[in-house]
């Protein structure tokens, strides 16, 4: 069977990376893709590297022309999905890359975001450890997925492995990230210029502010820590995609080095898409560009008493588009690899 799809934000970066995954999916058919100002336009003249999309032009972003897919993809600026899905209820399919739908708490919805309160969707991590179990047996049954921040997704996979073993202490977790600024988006704003970017590392969202906060929170809750704390942030680096994500936490009392490295590699040995290095080894965004992986290096400070992961991801593919289109495979009954690569694209 082949499924028709739409892309929405067809004209951005999240939509764009969604549209280059599934034009290789063998069972998708790319049938629609629209855009807001650049509605009207030929695809290509925004995403020139989409060559066997070239016959597409974006159309309005409007329900009647979203309806009649099996599949929808919103990728739009968090706030703007949830007018749409709500009318677009006999798509059997919908996966949101926005905020809309990821979070469970509507107190911290009004926190860090505001405006109205959607319904949340099952949370397109599969990996993730939820209540005991991968998140991606609640996936296999999903009709609405919300996929991951990209900032959010690194640093929970990053650390629920250890709380769901119960070998670190949430109460006292440090991320910093390297980010690179394709994942504040394509609109124009001024200090994502080239200017303001090329040759110097920039601090934003500092003191307990960014908007991933709480998804993290979320997912660590869902790995059982009663009251996780992070101390969150990112710099933006001068790479056009990746995120470098390093984050410590105490250990446990008791635990030791042994139960600590069995920890991440029970949760993720048998994943194809987060992989743990060997000990001594940590990983680099390079290795990640244009793969749906998570590569992840681990060392126990036994000198600060802390854990320190290491993460990188490519934030397009597997912090959004690829979450994405894996949670979509998983919920159409594909293999859940379909049309996902592990290899990165070097250097
Ligand atoms: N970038 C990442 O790494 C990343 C990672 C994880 C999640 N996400 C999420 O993915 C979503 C899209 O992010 P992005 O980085 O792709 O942003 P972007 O590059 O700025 O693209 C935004 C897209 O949404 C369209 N759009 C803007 N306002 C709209 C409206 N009112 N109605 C319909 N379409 C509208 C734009 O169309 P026009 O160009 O025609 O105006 C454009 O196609 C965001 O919610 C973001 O949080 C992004």
């Amino acid at each position: 069977m082949t499924y028709t799809v739409a892309v929405s934000g067809a004209s951005g970066y999240a939509g764009g990376e969604i549209l280059r995954l599934l034009a290789s999916h063998p069972d998708i058919e790319i049938r629609t893709v629209t855009a807001h100002s650049n509605a009207g336009q030929p695809l290509i003249e925004h995403q020139p590297h989409l060559r066997s999309l070239a016959h597409l032009t974006l159309q309005d972003t409007t329900p009647e022309i979203l309806a009649g897919h099996d599949v929808v993809f919103l990728a739009l600026p968090h706030g703007q999905s949830g007018q749409y899905t709500d009318a677009l209820g006999d798509v059997p399919l919908v996966v949101d890359a926005g905020a809309d739908h990821r979070l469970t708490s509507q107190e911290s919805w009004d926190a860090v975001y505001g405006g109205h309160f959607h319904e949340p969707w099952a949370y397109g991590v599969p990996e993730l450890i939820v209540d005991g179990a991968k998140q991606r047996e609640n996936l296999r049954t999903a009709k609405r997925i919300a996929a991951p921040g990209c900032n959010a997704s690194t640093v929970s996979l990053s650390l629920v492995p250890g709380v769901a073993a119960g070998v670190i202490d949430a109460s006292d977790i440090v991320s910093v990230l390297a980010v690179g600024p394709s994942g504040a988006g394509k609109s124009l704003k001024p200090h994502l210029l080239g200017s303001e970017l090329l040759g110097t590392a920039n601090p934003y969202a500092v003191g307990g502010t960014h908007r991933h906060i709480p998804e993290i929170q979320q997912a660590l809750r869902g790995a059982g820590a009663a009251d996780p704390r992070i101390s969150f942030t990112p710099v933006l680096v001068p790479m056009a995609r990746g995120i470098l994500a390093t984050s410590t936490a105490p250990i446990a009392d008791g635990a030791t080095d042994e139960q600590i490295r069995a920890a991440w590699q029970d949760a993720y040995g048998d994943e194809t898409f987060v992989q743990l290095l060997p000990k001594g080894h940590f990983p680099r965004t390079a290795d990640v560009l244009g793969a749906n992986t998570a590569l992840m290096g681990l060392a126990i400070d036994r000198v600060a008493n802390r854990v320190t992961i290491v993460t990188a991801v490519d934030n397009l593919v597997k912090g959004t588009a690829g979450a994405a289109i894996q949670s979509m495979n998983l919920a159409l009954g594909l293999p859940e690899g379909r049309a996902l690569t592990v290899n990165g694209v070097a250097p």
